[in-house]
């Protein structure tokens, strides 16, 4: 700990929720072992630094998008733009702090960016300044992504719309519905900007991952020995779970309905299902009626995010039926956002109906809510596909929203004895998100193994 008393890091999330909060989670984490941490972020979704750990330095770089850029549907094209925006103010900033460096602040140690910052190589080797690369989602879908040229190689990719249920062999229990796509980019783009990312991350001083052995260790073991044998692999999560400890701060963009709370408090233990897809996804009306009134007819209660964009061509609630929530007389809870870790924590939710974004996927696991899965888009399907055939902590919508479908697996997962089943395994791998924190625990080694790392730099 001494040793590195001093000792700086700078860190750039990538400007998306689910990359935003895994990043200052890290933060945390390396603040703990005592490194001073400097964040660089973009004005465009920019971070409150209000609201963050007071112990750090923030520091905005202006990337001047267009309305027109901000509004790109195309997440590829985005994610290209965004990367070009970026190169001249985040060296600047760069510069700015390593001169900082000389007079005040002590040698920076090291970079640590997103995985979807894949311009930082080229400036982090002007400065000769050693760059480790976050990847906010899971192991198992970096294997699927790494993969890319082999699956395309074997006729999988592009995804033919007859081969859907058919297993992937090689990446076995991943069927072909479930590799990676977005909806709206050309698919070519997409698996382009993906090999990027994963052949640049070979340029690096070591990949971090938010994760731990005993949820991916078959994941984890092929990217060492298949993907990644020359560059140092460290899994040290659950992230939030040892970040917790350390900060209070949040690193939400939108602000977190607290009544989400007082609400779950006049509620029975695991009777509620929290309903969200994170911060991305869309659905249509058609589907948020289904969902709305597969959730009613359930008869269970429901906690439910709908974002001010979840649903396509409406600003919120109006596509509900007048007087849809008067009926269901208070076993309905609709927010904006909610403060979700402190919700998946709270005794009264039973189950989690998500998108299985990465980060919702590992809350929802430590905190031993099993899960209803509705993959939207990149690494969730991986990621679902885990959840109900390889942890079994969930079922996932196989067929699409329907709200018969819907009332049937809520039921299956709350009311009916089977549910009692996926409950024993979410608590089981709860608690091995716990002991892998503890002195001993893997991602506790890992972590001592990051920090001596860092420090050799
Ligand atoms: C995106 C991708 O969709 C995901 O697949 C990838 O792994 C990471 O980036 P997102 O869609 O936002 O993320 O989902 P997710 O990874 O689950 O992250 C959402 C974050 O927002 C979580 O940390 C969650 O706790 C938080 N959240 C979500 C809230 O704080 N309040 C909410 O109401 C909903």
């Amino acid at each position: 700990m001494e040793q590195s008393k001093g000792r700086r890091l700078v860190l750039f999330p990538f400007p998306f929720q689910g990359h935003i909060n895994p990043m200052l989670e890290l933060a945390n984490i390396l603040h703990s072992k005592g490194f001073s941490i400097a964040i660089i972020y973009t004005n465009f979704n920019s971070l409150n630094p209000s609201t963050l750990n007071p112990h750090f330095t923030y520091h905005s770089i202006p990337v001047d998008l267009t309305e027109n850029e901000v509004s790109i549907k195309d997440l590829i094209v985005f994610v290209s733009v965004l990367n070009a925006k970026c190169v001249e103010p985040f060296r600047e900033c760069l510069a700015g702090l390593l001169s900082d460096d000389v007079n005040l602040e002590g040698t920076i140690a090291c970079l640590i960016t997103d995985l979807l910052f894949d311009f930082t190589r080229s400036v982090a080797e002007s400065f000769k300044l050693p760059r480790m690369m976050l990847r906010t989602g899971g192991a198992a879908s970096f294997v699927v992504y790494s993969a890319i040229p082999l699956l395309k190689e074997k006729g999988y990719l592009p995804i033919s719309n007859s081969r859907l249920e058919e297993p992937v062999t090689e990446l076995s229990p991943i069927k072909v519905k479930d590799l990676p796509t977005i909806p709206n980019c050309d698919p070519e783009d997409f698996y382009q900007l993906i090999t990027n990312t994963t052949n640049e991350s070979k340029a690096s001083y070591g990949l971090i991952f938010n994760t731990f052995e005993d949820l991916e260790g078959h994941g984890l073991a092929t990217i060492r020995q298949e993907y990644y044998p020359n560059i140092p692999i460290f899994p040290i999560g659950p992230f939030h779970k040892c970040s917790l400890a350390t900060s209070s701060s949040s690193s939400s963009l939108l602000a977190q309905d607290q009544s989400c709370i007082s609400w779950l408090n006049t509620q029975a233990p695991k009777s509620v299902a929290y309903v969200s897809f994170g911060s991305l996804a869309k659905i249509d009306q058609a589907q948020f009626l289904e969902i709305a009134w597969g959730l009613a007819n359930s008869g269970q209660s429901f906690l439910w995010v709908v974002r001010p964009e979840l649903v396509e061509e409406s600003d919120w609630l109006e596509v509900l039926p007048n007087g849809f929530l008067e009926t269901l007389n208070k076993r309905a809870h609709i927010v904006k956002w909610a403060p979700q870790k402190k919700v998946l924590a709270h005794p009264a939710v039973g189950v989690f109906w998500t998108h299985c974004g990465w980060n919702s996927t590992l809350e929802s696991i430590s905190e031993g809510v099993p899960m209803i899965c509705m993959p939207c888009f990149s690494d969730q399907m991986v990621d679902a596909r885990f959840v109900s055939d390889v942890w079994k902590v969930g079922l996932q919508l196989e067929h699409g929203i329907e709200r018969g479908e819907v009332e049937r697996i809520i039921r299956r997962l709350m009311v009916e004895k089977e549910g009692e089943e996926f409950k024993e395994r979410a608590l089981k791998l709860k608690e091995k998100a716990n002991l892998c924190l503890k002195e001993g625990g893997s991602s506790y080694k890992s972590l001592d193994g990051l920090v001596k790392h860092i420090l050799s730099l």
